[in-house]
């Protein structure tokens, strides 16, 4: 019951917010929020490119990680008169005025890659985030063969993300959930103690912070000799402050398992030379062409539900989630959900090289195919 009421109320929302079915004279404003984290960059240059190609007139903003600055550049978007809105929020939980006047206007909202946590989000596009948790605790519980760990303890920190973006705690419980009956266990062993979300979020996924944190605790806790077996960060940006601390404040030999998400190129460098374990890649190219096609479809008034994945003709896997993301208790926004995948040392080849979202420079690194 609550499924079909859910489709009834995405597809009730799509129709009021129809639009003709032209990209004619059509509008499109994106707003990302910071370029000083490495994906936006290429999110914010794809989704531009998508939109542009098909016909939109796109006005693209970037937000420098300032929420007030974001809903500014958002208002600014809706006066100058776009037809519908991709938004990444630097705090999903602070756009309620300028989602109400997105409303007020009739303009489509697409939440992009992040949740924003307002009923006048029309579909939400990202990857699905618990899973991208579950890829980065299972490398740890397949690396370290917990499941035949015997009477073996390994040491474990946790990193997780901003507390205002609502995937970091999906990345988190994600990991926490796949590891949690290992610490249970007592095969894991959390040294500082520190579990909680609140405890070991990173304000803004910022590198300096994730850094200072590690320190201290190393310095709190590790400094006796103590063996770190495990660092787990959300994502790339974390796990190099959390790499920079241990190379400078940690005694033991460096086999410390480091995981990350985003793939960005600083980390790469770190997998290939052994310093970080693996990161999460999600295909951001095939994020953006997800959006433009709900978009295209949102402002032509069609029916854009289940059915839609299966006409859209993606040649990439995504799945249609209508209970996992709700913007208000117990209203869930439409989601269309792409697959994140573990990325190695041993794996960087397949998986970022051969579909070409990657290439290998003279020297030995990888970088992103502008
Ligand atoms: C998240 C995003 C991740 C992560 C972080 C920093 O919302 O899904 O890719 O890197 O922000 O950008």
């Amino acid at each position: 019951m609550k499924k079909s009421l859910v489709v009834m109320a995405a597809l009730m929302a799509a129709t009021v917010m129809a639009v003709p079915a032209s990209a004619e004279g059509e509008k499109v404003g994106i707003s990302m929020p910071t370029q000083s984290l490495e994906r936006w960059n290429r999110d914010g240059a794809y989704l531009k490119e998508q939109f542009e190609e098909a016909g939109y007139e796109v006005e693209l903003t970037y937000s420098d990680n300032d929420q007030q600055k974001q809903v500014n550049d958002i208002q600014n978007l809706i006066s100058d008169g776009v037809n519908l809105l991709v938004v990444s929020a630097i705090d999903g939980q602070a756009l309620n005025t300028v989602m109400d006047e997105a409303v007020e206007a009739n303009i489509p909202v697409i939440a992009y890659d992040r949740l924003i946590m307002h009923d006048g989000s029309t579909y939400y596009v990202s990857f699905d985030n618990y899973t991208v948790g579950v890829l980065q605790g299972q490398y740890v519980v397949d690396t370290l063969d917990l499941e035949n760990a015997g009477d073996k303890v390994y040491n474990i920190e946790f990193t997780a993300g901003d507390p205002a973006d609502n995937n970091a705690g999906f990345f988190f419980n994600g990991a926490f959930d796949t590891l949690k009956p290992y610490i249970d266990a007592g095969t894991l062993n959390v040294v500082s103690g520190q579990t909680d979300f609140d405890t070991v979020a990173t304000a803004q996924w910022d590198t300096q912070t994730a850094m200072e944190r590690m320190q201290n605790i190393l310095g709190s806790y590790y400094a006796d000799g103590t063996q770190l077996d495990v660092a787990l960060c959300s994502n790339d940006s974390t796990a190099m402050g959390v790499t920079q601390a241990i190379e400078s404040d940690y005694a033991g030999d460096n086999t410390v398992i480091i995981t990350g998400q985003d793939a960005d190129e600083a980390n790469l460098k770190n997998i290939v030379d052994g310093k970080q374990s693996m990161s999460v890649y999600k295909a951001l190219a095939n994020e953006a062409i997800v959006t433009l096609d709900v978009a295209k479809a949102i402002l032509a008034g069609e029916t854009v539900d289940e059915s839609f994945i299966e006409s859209a003709g993606w040649e990439f896997d995504c799945a249609y989630d209508v209970e996992s993301y709700e913007t208000t208790p117990g209203h869930v926004c439409p989601s269309f959900l792409l697959v994140p995948n573990v990325v190695t040392a041993d794996n960087i080849e397949e998986v970022l090289v051969a579909p070409g979202y990657y290439e290998q420079h003279d020297d030995g690194y990888y970088y992103a195919v502008q």
